[in-house]
């Protein structure tokens, strides 16, 4: 249990203004509107222009979290930042968006990577560092280019990606039983190999050889990671509603990370619950990774599906093989 209770105080997303069609993908690769939107249920995708960093996209949906809390730059004394594509190797996108919002010095900033569960991960460390009492008021954001580390050539992962970003302020509060409940994380690092980017770290550094196998671009096993996933969401879910003692019909809505719509209906038929109660943007935005939940939560927050005393349900998977569900009463 908390000490305090810690809640979110806004929410803010940004997605790039450039439209990236299934049909426009089809013009240069083997593939077609059908096969992606019945394989996966993406209809389009956005890309961040080239000087577009994934700091400039978290600083935009970061600011628009600050407006909606009402509470300005100064006033954040933690930034965690979750992406698995940051502006540079070093130093970390939380210390450049630190500098894009002017958040005080005296604010500790860091990033973390849990690919596509980095938004669950980074929430459930910001929330125990204020629930310390040594934090007051923290910015959690979610950020990701991922159209620089898909391989354009590679129709089996390059049609399901995209950029974006999605951010929460996050604050305290003395009512109990508000705000995040709990969290269940996890991972499988057996399965590393399903999903990952074989070159260009210190195991294997980019070399001129590597570079032109596209070595350096995400390679996956789409079939397993599929399984897999749907196995791990469900049980990330279950348990941590059986730990708190709720049925899924006090579920108000469930915002699952946004891969694949078929991956939702999976979910959504193993939990009963009905697909209206999942939020669903997968269509418009692919799979952005680590801005996938924050993006649809804001969305689903300004949409009104969120109201308060709702029980909300986030649930999560990525490389790694990273898990994770939250649960959050507003
Ligand atoms: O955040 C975690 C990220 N990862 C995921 O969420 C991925 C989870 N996996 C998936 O979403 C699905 O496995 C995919 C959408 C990637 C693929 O769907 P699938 O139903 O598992 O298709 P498949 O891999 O079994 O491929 C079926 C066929 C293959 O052709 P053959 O061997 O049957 O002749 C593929 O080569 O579809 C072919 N294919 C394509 N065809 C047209 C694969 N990609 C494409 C494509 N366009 N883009």
């Amino acid at each position: 249990m908390p000490t305090r209770s810690t809640v979110i105080l806004g929410t803010g997303s940004y997605a790039p203004e450039r439209v990236l069609s299934n049909d426009e993908i089809s013009q240069t690769l083997d593939t077609s509107d059908d096969w992606i939107r019945t394989r996966s249920g993406i209809r389009e995708r956005r890309i961040a222009a080239p000087n577009e960093a994934t700091s400039d996209m978290a600083a935009k949906a970061a600011q628009r979290a600050l407006d909606d809390a009402g509470l300005k730059a100064t006033e954040i004394d933690l930034l965690v930042v979750a992406t698995m594509t940051p502006d540079l190797p070093m130093p970390a996108a939380a210390c450049i968006i630190q500098r894009k919002l002017g958040l005080p010095s005296t604010a500790a900033c860091f990033d973390l990577n849990a690919a596509c569960t980095g938004f669950v991960y980074a929430l459930d460390t910001a929330c125990a560092m204020l629930s310390s009492g040594r934090y007051q008021k923290a910015l959690v954001i979610g950020a990701e280019k991922l159209s620089t580390i898909v391989d354009w050539q590679d129709r089996t992962t390059c049609v399901l990606f995209g950029d974006g970003a999605g951010a929460v302020v996050v604050g305290v509060s003395p009512e109990p039983d508000r705000g995040l409940l709990g969290t269940r994380l996890g991972a499988f690092g057996d399965s590393v190999e399903l999903l990952y980017i074989s070159h260009g770290g210190s195991s294997s550094p980019s070399t001129p050889e590597s570079i032109a196998r596209r070595e350096h671009c995400m390679r996956m096993k789409g079939k397993e990671v599929f399984k897999l996933a749907v196995r791990v969401m469900d049980e990330a879910a279950r348990d941590i509603l059986e730990q708190h003692h709720l049925h899924a019909d006090q579920i108000s809505l469930v915002i699952p990370h946004q891969a694949n719509l078929r991956i939702i209906e999976a979910i959504s038929e193993y939990l009963e619950i009905p697909m209206e109660r999942f939020f669903v943007n997968v269509d418009r935005y692919g799979n952005t990774s680590a801005a996938s939940i924050p993006l649809a939560l804001d969305e689903a927050r300004r949409s009104g599906r969120i109201k308060t005393g709702d029980i909300t349900l986030l649930v999560a998977f990525g490389a790694g093989l990273t898990y994770g569900s939250a649960l959050i009463r507003w």
